[in-house]
């Protein structure tokens, strides 16, 4: 049990590294949270400092789910969905940038694709399809809010269709419900046809 809320609290402080604040700072003297949406997220980095800024701002969030998780296997197996969870949360609420971070989009991708790679490859469509519908959804609406909350509902309908474990399904559905949550500006402005789209990809 200790074991588990421990590789939890580690896999918050992993999500908690804000890649976005850091690569503004660090690189351009930015803090994007002033800037564009003021989301700390990829989106709102590639619409503030270009292209390669937000598509390294995305791998780097999806990335860090990855060594979170890969403490919990070894540490405590049975938290692990409960580790790419907290990794999530963290993205969010990070402690190191005053508890307002993104919107969980990047790290819910880095979670699919942890559950797969702990799996020894195992639940591979659940990655490699929500990752497409994303891209076809972003190519048809430019809407990166749009593309990410279709492409992680057909992760929840991925994880049905694979009869994966219900601790997968449920966690899955609860993702989905948080991103979605996190994204009821963008949805409200998808509803008025004011959301942004995105100009760099
Ligand atoms: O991942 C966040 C994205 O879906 C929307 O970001 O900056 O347009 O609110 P933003």
């Amino acid at each position: 049990m200790l074991n588990s809320i421990f590789a939890c609290i580690i896999a918050y402080l992993f999500g908690s590294i804000p890649w976005a604040l850091v690569i503004g700072k660090v690189f351009y003297h930015t803090d994007i949270r002033t800037k564009g949406s003021g989301n700390l997220g990829g989106t709102n980095a590639g619409r503030v400092l270009g292209k390669k800024v937000g598509i390294s701002v995305i791998v780097l969030d999806a990335l860090k789910t990855i060594p979170a998780m890969l403490i919990s296997y070894y540490l405590a197996p049975k938290a692990l969905i409960f580790a790419g969870l907290a990794c999530c949360l963290g993205h969010c609420f990070p402690i190191f940038a005053q508890f307002k971070g993104g919107k969980a989009v990047a790290t819910s991708f880095g979670f699919l694709l942890g559950i797969c790679l702990f799996h020894r490859g195992e639940y591979v469509g659940l990655f490699a399809i929500p990752l497409s519908v994303l891209l076809i959804t972003l190519y048809l609406s430019k809407m990166v809010s749009l593309a990410s909350l279709v492409a992680l509902f057909s992760a929840c309908i991925m994880s049905l269709f694979l009869k994966e474990p219900i601790s997968i399904q449920m966690s899955l559905f609860v993702l989905w419900l948080f991103v979605t949550y996190r994204h009821k500006t963008n949805i409200e402005r998808i509803r008025n046809k004011t959301e942004a789209k995105i100009t760099w990809l």
